[in-house]
């Protein structure tokens, strides 16, 4: 069977490769692939600059957001031959830590967790995969292909139970939220927030291309400029920030409210750095009990939340966050960002 694979630290490696067919071990369902999500993580793998292949194997199987249908289920494990699935990322490090023991593993304490198609576990970019049932979540068939948004909005949902957390210190109430960043986070997390009731603003910087239309669409208002203006302009109880911009990402920390949380969602890559006042950025997050908090990956019980989130949002929107879908054939292309994508899709079905 076909698979997408590369050399990790090599940047010219990128492949459509045939790859032993996987055989499903106890516990484990055998799932056809249907859709791959392509999302930033893995243009950084593709460039070289992240990533590692299972121990002893030098191809890792790109992939970490995924959609399959069941080939074949334990009979004990509640799900069946048909069934839509998605593959949970991350697994628990070895040792295993207190949080990975408690099924915590998205709040991995010693860094050795592995995730499927990142680090040191084959990913789901391949026209069958397996997966253990406890790391699989099924997905209401209605939703469709749109599905393979479950991974990225467990993300979404994590970051918004660490809000909830970081803000239940004291009594909270958040009324208006900025979301930095029109991707597929940050227009996930902006659906979440308009969910709640909350008066959601989103922050990009394209003025055309689908991001406008989609953030008014949610009824959320669509801002474009210097994020400092728009940080001030607002006073934002709540931060999602989704670029890893470094600017943006000062502002987010350092101009919401009072008690005001900050999550920081984006990755960004170190080495140049803008200069920051260390000192007024320390006496506001001070004197106003401000909070940021970093969030990554997300445990089963957020995917869980994610097919709910999904679930209650209107189709057509969430079938616009899908701007290009492309055949595994041209996998090169889909891993070439442009402009006006939000998410890219790779279909794994062979193509006749
Ligand atoms: C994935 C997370 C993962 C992170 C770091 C993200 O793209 O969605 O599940 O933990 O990359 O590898």
């Amino acid at each position: 069977m076909r698979a997408l694979t590369l050399v990790p630290g090599d940047a010219g490696s990128l492949e459509v490769r045939d790859v032993p067919e996987p055989e499903a071990g106890p516990g484990e369902l055998l799932v056809e692939g249907l859709v791959m999500g392509v999302c930033g993580t893995d243009r950084e793998i593709v460039a070289g600059e992240h990533g590692r292949a299972p121990d002893g194997e030098d191809r890792l199987v790109l992939g970490h957001e995924s959609l399959g249908r069941v080939l074949e289920a334990p009979d004990d494990g509640g799900f069946s031959t048909g069934d839509l699935v998605v593959g949970v990322v991350r697994r628990p490090d070895p040792v295993p830590c207190g949080a990975c023991a408690r099924g915590q593993f998205d709040m991995c304490r010693n860094g050795r967790y592995t995730e499927r198609g990142i680090v040191g576990r084959h990913g789901y970019g391949s026209e069958r995969w397996t997966v253990e049932q406890d790391y699989a979540v099924r997905v209401d068939p209605a939703l469709g292909d749109l599905g393979v948004l479950v991974e990225p909005a467990s993300v979404v949902v994590k970051a918004w139970a660490q809000i909830d957390a970081v803000g239940g210190r004291a009594w909270f109430e958040p009324e208006r939220v900025l979301v930095t960043g029109a991707g597929p986070i940050g227009l996930l997390a902006a659906l979440v927030g308009v969910q709640r009731g909350l008066d959601v603003h989103v922050l990009d910087r394209v003025a055309d291309g689908p991001k406008p239309d989609l953030v008014r669409r949610l009824g959320a208002t669509y801002h474009v400029g210097p994020s400092g203006g728009v940080m001030d302009e607002l006073e934002p109880d709540v931060v999602v920030e989704a670029t890893g911009a470094r600017q943006v990402v000062l502002d987010a920390m350092s101009r919401t409210s009072h008690y005001g949380v900050t999550c920081l969602t984006g990755v960004s890559s170190a080495g140049r750095g803008i200069q920051v006042d260390a000192g007024a950025l320390n006496r506001d997050l001070v004197l106003e009990n401000d909070v940021v908090v970093g969030s990554v990956n997300a445990n089963v019980d957020h995917y869980r939340g994610a097919t709910e989130v999904l679930a209650a949002a209107d189709r057509d929107w969430l079938a616009g966050l899908v701007t290009r879908r492309v055949g595994l054939d041209d996998a090169h292309d889909a891993l070439r960002a442009r402009p006006d994508d939000v998410k890219v899709v790779l279909d794994l079905a062979p193509s006749t």
